[in-house]
């Protein structure tokens, strides 16, 4: 879609990166893909200007969105792949943003392959069964594409709206997802989660393997259909100290992006107050390490090496006068320069109430900056 703001530039071996070989969604490509200003940064390259783009773009915060989603439930609607291509598309048409990321949640694989659940309104994911025995874990089925048509077929559909635009898949990682199954629903502390970890490894160990290999093939199916870089969400990793984290966490997301990596797309790990933890998630395999709003870039940036960082300006900044937004997120575009390279986002997801307009001057600043 903006491909024609994108000067040439030389292609470089790096570029193949993103081709992801032998799918059908390879000779569907856009040429102008490879060069898009979010797939250059997110490879270290030189973007022609700073990459944005915004978790939770699509939802509530956009009036076509409620429009579209009324008296559709919230998992009726992630599978269906006509509205999962119009909602994912409507933040892109608002604000041309660099990137759409893929409409669904992080609970879709699991509702796909049968576990009872819901994504109940104002709450989040509701389980009706948690998963507290080794029992419970073999009862949950692998994903594989059979599961999931809608999903292929709206990735489908939306490469080819989107053109030069890339696609963002996603899944939850491990941890985020374990704690939805063995708590049964949003949790503050994650101790019933927590609790397994710790006392029972043997039970942990396979739930984590079991949601590590659905995240896998959750990933490959979207990238096999033609999204061009994939995020692992593990929104509430940073309830986990360092060494617990290393040591029963880290090696099933390290498992996901390394199987995301086989695919050839960039991968982009992101979490929730994890200050601690950047360095870790970033030795996990990933490229592009996401940084919620608390932990400055500058200081972020030591901690995650030689990778390109996204993020992270404060949510609840578009809340404040128009100017008073742009200053803060001038100042995060500053100290983005000190990354290898620098993809523009929030810290966190876009809250709800939000004013879409916000995001509209947010995102011509930061093409503008
Ligand atoms: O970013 C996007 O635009 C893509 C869509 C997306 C959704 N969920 C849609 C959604 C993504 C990337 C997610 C991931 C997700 N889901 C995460 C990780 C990201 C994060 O925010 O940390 C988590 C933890 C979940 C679990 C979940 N699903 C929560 C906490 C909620 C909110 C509950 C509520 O109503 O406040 C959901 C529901 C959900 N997922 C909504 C949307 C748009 C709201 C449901 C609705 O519109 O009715």
């Amino acid at each position: 879609m903006r491909s024609a703001d994108v000067p040439p530039r030389r292609l470089t071996c790096e570029d193949s990166a993103v081709t992801a070989s032998g799918t059908d969604a390879s000779a569907t490509r856009h040429p102008g893909l490879s060069e898009s200003p979010f797939l250059v940064a997110a490879r270290g390259g030189t973007p022609s200007h700073t990459p944005v783009w915004f978790m939770r773009q699509a939802g509530r915060s956009l009036p076509e969105y409620l429009k579209v989603r009324e008296g559709i439930g919230m998992l009726e609607s992630c599978m269906d792949a006509d509205l999962v291509t119009e909602i994912t598309l409507q933040p892109v048409r608002r604000y041309g943003v660099d990137a759409a990321i893929f409409f669904s949640d992080i609970v879709l694989p699991l509702k796909a392959v049968g576990v009872d659940l819901d994504i109940k309104p104002g709450v989040g994911p509701v389980v009706a069964s948690p998963v507290r025995t080794l029992a419970d874990v073999e009862a949950i089925p692998d994903l594989t594409d059979e599961h999931v048509p809608f999903i292929s077929q709206a990735v489908r559909q939306l490469v080819a709206e989107l053109g030069a635009t890339p696609l963002i898949g996603f899944a939850g990682a491990p941890f985020t997802v374990a704690s939805y199954l063995v708590e049964g629903g949003p949790s503050k502390e994650h101790a019933k989660t927590k609790a397994m970890m710790f006392g029972a490894p043997d039970v942990w160990d396979a739930l984590m393997r079991k949601i590590a290999g659905i995240a896998a093939a959750y990933l490959r199916i979207q990238v096999e259909a033609g999204a061009s870089a994939v995020q692992l969400f593990d929104s509430w990793a940073g309830a986990l100290t360092p060494a617990d984290y290393r040591a029963s966490v880290m090696p099933h997301s390290e498992r996901v992006l390394a199987s995301a990596g086989e695919l050839v797309v960039p991968r982009i790990h992101f979490g929730v107050g994890t200050t601690n933890l950047l360095g870790l998630m970033g030795e996990a395999g990933a490229d592009v390490v996401g940084v919620d709003w608390r932990t400055p870039l500058e200081q972020a940036i030591p901690l995650v090496g030689d990778r390109v960082v996204q993020g992270n300006l404060d949510p609840t900044l578009v809340f404040a006068p128009t100017d008073v937004m742009t200053a803060r997120a001038a100042e995060v575009i500053e100290a983005g320069r000190a990354a290898k390279g620098h993809i523009f986002n929030l810290g966190h997801g876009v809250i709800p109430s939000t004013n879409p307009d916000q995001l509209t001057a947010l995102t011509e600043f930061v093409h503008g900056y």
